[in-house]
């Protein structure tokens, strides 16, 4: 199995993320885990720290030769703002320090502030915040590129596109084909299958912009390939239309998740939601009438495109910064203000992707698990066999 975890801050020096458990001879592709790093840090109503960082990374374990060696894999990826920072935030502390702080101590309503800084009992919200960042969800998404090389193996492969910004949303049904062109723009607006659509949610960023106010929307990623039987409906937790909610909520302002068309779904009656079941005879395949379902039935994959949805809160930061209280004075003051994206829905649509590659790579491992890929790719074709003369 798969397992993968990040480390690093914000303006630290460098972000980490170490996977565990990819078999060896997976290809890895440098330009390719970097181009889903730029494909993280674009979209319109991004912030200044973006036009910082030109994200690269550097594997330093785990890969020789352009393939996975079946060790741990180890990426740092360098904050270029560190360089303004190390003053400020040193490893080390020295007397000459304490003036070149950047303490919070105005926390700002919707982020992890006032929570982290009451649990772990700082009086500056600066240690909490440089965690709680999304910034580190750059270390995901390189982790979630190796996914996406291992997932690649079995012909499996997760793309993005963004249903809705703010009030405004897409209006017609994307297809498979549509998703995964977007991904090799090399302008990215609102990664939005439909110009007219995406040209209203430009409008409501514009809006925005305006206002010192943000914006949030619904981001969909989908897996398309992936055979059917991954995740069990014979525990709570290894059902995986559970783990793939938690992956998407996780993400950070990520408040809401949606597998296939749950929201309608609900509203509907259950003769028009459920998908019917068919058999073509010729390719002795089962198929179905449709994909409401999002390609998960008891928490397993059944065949389909694999289809889940993130709704994003709007960036809790604003220009015209929200009543807050002073930790010092305990007096009302006004949230502090750090630079800011006004909308990150395209990039949380990224992220989701990842999360996506690594829950479904785990997937794939538990079921088909071997040390080599030559290995899995062997399990996995005597599982499509059985499936194919059931
Ligand atoms: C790609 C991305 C970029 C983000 N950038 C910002 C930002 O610039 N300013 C901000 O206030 N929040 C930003 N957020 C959201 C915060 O990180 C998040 O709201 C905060 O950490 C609190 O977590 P929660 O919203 O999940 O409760 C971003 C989120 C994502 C996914």
């Amino acid at each position: 199995m798969l397992r993968f975890e990040t480390a690093g801050e914000s303006h630290g020096e460098c972000l980490v993320a170490t996977l565990v458990g990819l078999p060896a001879g997976v290809p890895v592709s440098l330009p390719r885990v970097d181009r889903e790093l730029w494909r993280r840090q674009q979209g319109y109503g991004r912030g200044g720290r973006m036009k910082i960082e030109t994200d690269h990374a550097r594997i330093v374990s785990g890969v020789r030769h352009s393939k996975t060696i079946g060790s741990p894999i180890a990426i740092l990826i360098e904050n270029k703002d560190w360089k303004n920072w190390t003053e400020a935030l040193p490893v080390e502390d020295a007397e000459s320090s304490a003036d070149k702080r950047k303490p919070l101590t105005r926390p700002r309503p919707g982020h992890a502030d006032l929570a982290g800084s009451l649990k772990y009992n700082f009086h500056d919200a600066r240690y909490i915040l440089e965690r709680a960042s999304a910034r580190e969800t750059t270390a995901r998404v390189a982790a979630g590129a190796l996914a996406k090389a291992f997932l690649a193996e079995f012909g499996i492969a997760v793309a993005s596109h963004v249903v809705q910004v703010g009030p405004a949303g897409l209006e017609c049904e994307a297809s498979w084909e549509e998703i995964v062109a977007l991904g090799s723009r090399e302008e990215v607006l609102l990664n939005c299958v439909d110009a007219g659509a995406e040209q209203r949610m430009k409008a409501v960023v514009d809006e925005a912009y305006r206002t010192g106010d943000t914006v949030g929307g619904v981001f969909e990623v989908v897996a398309h390939g992936a055979p059917p039987g991954l995740g069990s409906h014979t525990t709570w937790d290894n059902r995986l239309d559970g783990k793939l909610a938690q992956a998407i909520v996780s993400i950070q302002a990520v408040k809401g998740v949606e597998i296939g068309r749950a929201a309608a779904g609900s509203a509907a009656m259950g003769s028009k939601v459920q998908d019917t079941i068919h058999y073509d005879h010729e390719s002795r395949t089962f198929t179905r009438g449709a994909n409401r379902a999002g390609g998960l039935e008891g928490g397993m994959t059944n065949g389909q495109d694999v289809v889940v949805r993130g709704m994003l809160k709007p960036i809790s930061t604003l220009r015209r910064p929200l009543e807050s209280v002073d930790f010092e004075t305990r007096e009302p003051a006004l949230a502090a203000y750090e630079r800011s994206d006004v909308c990150v829905v395209p990039a949380a649509g990224v992220i989701g992707e990842a999360m996506v590659a690594l829950v479904l790579a785990s997937a794939m491992l538990e079921k088909f698990g071997g040390d080599s890929i030559d290995e899995t790719k062997s399990n996995f074709k005597g599982y499509v066999e059985q499936v194919k003369n059931f």
